[in-house]
């Protein structure tokens, strides 16, 4: 496969995909993969979800665009669906996680101007990934998405994923926070859950409520279903003031939000922000057609139920070998011996097993199947990466 017009941006598998249909993608000779990946969370409700398909056709062919100028029927209804299951007032829709996030922190600033603070900071986290412009890239933590792009690390303070007594300190530090930014599972930094799980999140908005921070949750990836709630924060008794998501919000559709409640609730007023493409018609719809999905077919408790089976089958399946996991729903970790050589992991998990799996934070392999995954496609899940690990563990 040559890619020589394309920026060399990612290091491509040598492998592309024709089609795809529910857990499975397929090359053009019809050789079946099992994809236990979808799109790095984003087509939770499987490939070419017939109702999410049909919901592109139809609007396609109806009206794709008219711009915010104008008022748009689905972004209205898609908008209130969102709120609804987000438990929020208002949203903004934007076109990736990346553009939702740095709406995030757009809020934040303004928040913080509206306080007079000259030197607004956002409290982020070790290990976490919100994006790639230069606002979210410098609230990421990984150094490579990060190095040659004159970052804003002074817009940041940087703590330890899960240390809550790191929080408790910074506030004594700076006089000049604004907000705390956070994904509730760490996805992209290998899978992290904090020790005190969903519970972590209470605490963190206690400690913004104890000093007027907004409390701002990134779920990107794990929202839409992903852990089994709709979003994860509704695990716990937290709900965030702002919340951002993107991924499986459009199943493979372009599409991001931004949702604000409470002390976020009047920050943004006409004229300062927007998108040309943001809630589209066609994008609406989409969203809405997903929500349905979501909320009217047992989804999320069948991803509940699969990623536990999964995790269990695997610790148990490879339990010799010191082999743990983490996550929640069908959002997994697996993690290996810290020795572990993973660096062919991926390739042969593709090439000999027809199973689409990535790894992260260096000895982790993360699974992200589609949250209505059957049993028979678990179990083989569980059989190609038992046979894979067997001989390397
Ligand atoms: C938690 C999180 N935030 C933000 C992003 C960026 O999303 P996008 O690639 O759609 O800009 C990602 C992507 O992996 C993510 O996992």
């Amino acid at each position: 496969m040559s890619a020589t017009y394309l920026m060399p941006t990612y290091n491509r598998q040598p492998i592309s995909f024709t089609h795809g249909s529910g857990s499975w993608l397929y090359t053009k000779d019809d050789t079946p993969y099992l994809d236990a990946l979808t799109g790095i969370a984003v087509c939770g409700l499987g490939h070419c979800h017939p109702q999410v398909t049909e919901a592109i056709q139809q609007q396609a062919a109806t009206l794709l665009h008219t711009s915010n100028l104008f008022g748009i029927d689905w972004q209205e209804r898609a908008g209130e669906a969102l709120c609804t299951a987000a438990q929020m007032d208002s949203v903004f829709f934007a076109n990736s996680g990346a553009e939702a996030n740095e709406a995030a922190l757009k809020l934040a600033r303004l928040y913080a101007y509206n306080k007079g603070f000259k030197r607004p900071r956002v409290i982020v986290m070790e290990q976490s990934f919100h994006g790639r412009t230069l606002l979210s890239v410098s609230a990421t933590a990984n150094p490579k998405a990060r190095e040659g792009f004159f970052t804003l690390d002074d817009d940041f303070i940087r703590v330890p994923f899960g240390d809550i007594a790191a929080i408790r300190q910074v506030a004594q530090d700076y006089d000049d926070i604004c907000a705390l930014f956070v994904e509730p599972i760490q996805g992209e930094g290998g899978v992290n859950t904090a020790n005190n799980g969903f519970t972590y999140l209470e605490e963190l908005q206690a400690e913004c409520d104890a000093h007027d921070w907004l409390f701002m949750l990134d779920e990107v990836q794990t929202g839409n279903g992903r852990t089994g709630k709709y979003f994860a924060y509704q695990h716990s008794d937290a709900c965030p003031d702002v919340l951002t998501t993107a991924k499986g919000l459009g199943n493979g559709f372009p599409v991001g939000a931004c949702m604000v409640r409470g002390r976020a609730k009047d920050l943004f007023s006409a004229g300062s922000h927007g998108s040309t493409y943001g809630g589209t018609p066609l994008a609406s719809r989409v969203v809405h057609s997903v929500y349905d999905v979501l909320t009217n077919s047992g989804i999320m408790e069948n991803a509940v139920r699969e990623g536990q089976f999964i995790r269990d089958s695997l610790v148990s399946e490879l339990q010799q070998y010191g082999v743990s996991s983490r996550g929640a729903g069908t959002m997994i970790g697996i993690v290996l011996p810290e020795t572990t050589d993973c660096s062919a992991l991926v390739d042969k998990a593709r090439d000999e097993q027809k199973l689409i799996i990535n790894v992260t934070g260096s000895h982790v392999i993360r699974l992200l199947p589609p949250l209505n995954i059957r049993r028979e496609e678990s179990i083989q899940v569980v059989e190609r990466l038992v046979d894979l690990l067997n001989p390397l563990l």
